[in-house]
C-alpha cells in the first residue's frame, strides 16, 4: 500500500478517511488533526497557558507531544493516586517524558491531601466505587491547581473513541444531563472554574497509538487496575464492532450529536442552578459543602 500523499510505502490505512498514510505524512495529519480541533471547537487561542492533565497513558502524553510541537506554551499536571504499581508507574513515564522534552511538570499526590491514604482508603472510607472518588478528586484537585495557577485551559487526552463511548453510555440510559454538558470545550463561566478542553477529539485510541508508536513516546501500556470491567469498555467495543461493518458510522454518531446538540437541548445555558460556594474551601458547589471537602472531612476525621 502506497502513501496517499506521495510514493513511499503506506505504515496506517484509515479506512474511515479512505486513505493511507507514510510515517511523515502520518505525523502531519496527526497534527492538522488536532489543529482543525482547536479551530473548529474554538478551544482556545494561540498564545493561552495550558495545563494538560497528564495521566501516563497514550492519550495525555500524545497530547503533551502534539501541543508542544505545535508550539504552544504548556504544564503538564499530574496526580499520583497512590494505586500500587500503577501510579508509580504513571508517574515515572510521565516525568521521564517531561525530562526528555525539558517541559515543566506538576505532581500532586493524593496522600498528601489526605493525611497518607490513597485512592483504594479513601473509596472505601465513604462507602464509593473507586472510580467514582478517583474522578471526583481528580476534577477538584485540577481544577484547583489551574486556578490557582493563573491557567485559562485544562486540555484532557479524551479522544474519539473516549468520546463516542460516553455518548452511547449516555444515551443507553438516557443520561439527558450528562449529554448536555458533553462537547469538545466547556466553557464554565462560573468563578473559580476553568475551562476544559479535548483536542484529540478527532482521533481515534489506533492513531493515537500510532502517533506514539512513530514519535518512540513511551506509556503506560495497560489500564488502571480498579477500572477492570468499567462500562466504557464495553461501549467501546460495540461501537468498534459497529464500525467494522459501517465505517465511519462512530464518528458520525459523535460528531452529528455535536452538531446537532443546541437543536435537542433548545440552546439552554449552563446548568448550574444553584450556584453557590463551598463553606470550606470556596470552591463553586450546588451545596453547602463540596462532594470534595465532604470526602477529605469523613477520611480526616477518621484517620484521627
Ligand atoms: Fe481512576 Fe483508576 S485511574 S480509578
Ligand atoms: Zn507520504
Ligand atoms: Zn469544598
Amino acid at each position: 500500500m502506497r502513501c496517499g500523499k506521495c510514493e513511499d510505502d503506506a505504515i496506517i490505512e484509515l479506512r474511515q478517511h479512505n486513505i493511507a498514510f507514510c510515517r511523515d505524512h502520518y505525523d502531519e495529519f496527526f497534527r492538522v488533526r488536532v489543529e482543525k480541533a482547536i479551530k473548529n471547537f474554538n478551544l482556545f487561542k494561540n498564545d493561552a497557558k495550558i495545563l494538560i492533565a497528564i495521566s501516563g497513558g497514550k492519550d495525555s502524553l500524545a497530547l503533551w507531544d502534539v501541543l508542544f510541537r505545535l508550539g504552544y506554551e504548556t504544564k503538564g499536571v499530574i496526580i499520583d493516586l497512590g494505586i500500587p504499581q500503577y501510579s508509580e508507574q504513571s508517574v515515572e513515564l510521565s516525568k521521564k517524558f517531561a525530562e526528555e522534552k525539558s517541559l515543566d511538570l506538576h505532581i500532586i499526590k493524593l496522600e498528601d491531601e489526605f493525611a497518607g491514604n490513597n485512592i483504594l482508603k479513601i473509596a472505601r472510607e465513604v462507602h464509593r466505587t473507586n472510580c467514582s472518588v478517583c474522578g471526583l478528586v481528580k476534577r477538584y484537585l485540577l481544577n484547583k491547581y489551574a486556578y490557582e495557577s493563573g491557567y485559562g485551559v485544562i486540555c484532557t487526552g479524551h479522544n474519539l473513541d473516549d468520546e463516542a463511548a460516553l455518548l452511547f453510555g449516555n444515551v443507553l440510559g438516557w443520561k439527558l444531563e450528562y449529554m448536555k454538558k458533553q462537547f469538545p470545550k466547556l466553557e464554565k463561566n462560573i468563578d473559580k472554574l476553568v475551562d476544559k478542553a479535548k483536542p484529540l477529539i478527532y482521533l481515534t485510541d489506533r492513531e493515537v497509538a500510532v502517533y506514539n508508536l512513530i514519535n518512540k513516546i513511551e506509556y503506560i501500556d495497560y489500564e488502571c487496575p480498579l477500572s477492570k470491567g468499567a462500562n466504557s469498555r464495553k461501549y467501546k467495543h460495540a461501537l468498534s464492532t459497529l464500525e467494522e461493518i459501517m465505517s465511519g458510522s462512530k464518528q458520525r454518531f459523535l460528531f452529528d450529536f455535536y452538531r446537532n446538540k443546541s437543536k435537542i437541548f433548545f440552546e439552554e445555558k449552563d446548568e448550574y442552578i444553584d450556584e453557590r460556594s463551598c463553606k470550606i474551601c470556596g470552591y463553586p458547589t450546588t451545596q453547602d459543602v463540596c462532594n470534595y471537602c465532604r470526602i477529605k472531612e469523613k477520611v480526616l476525621s477518621d484517620n484521627e
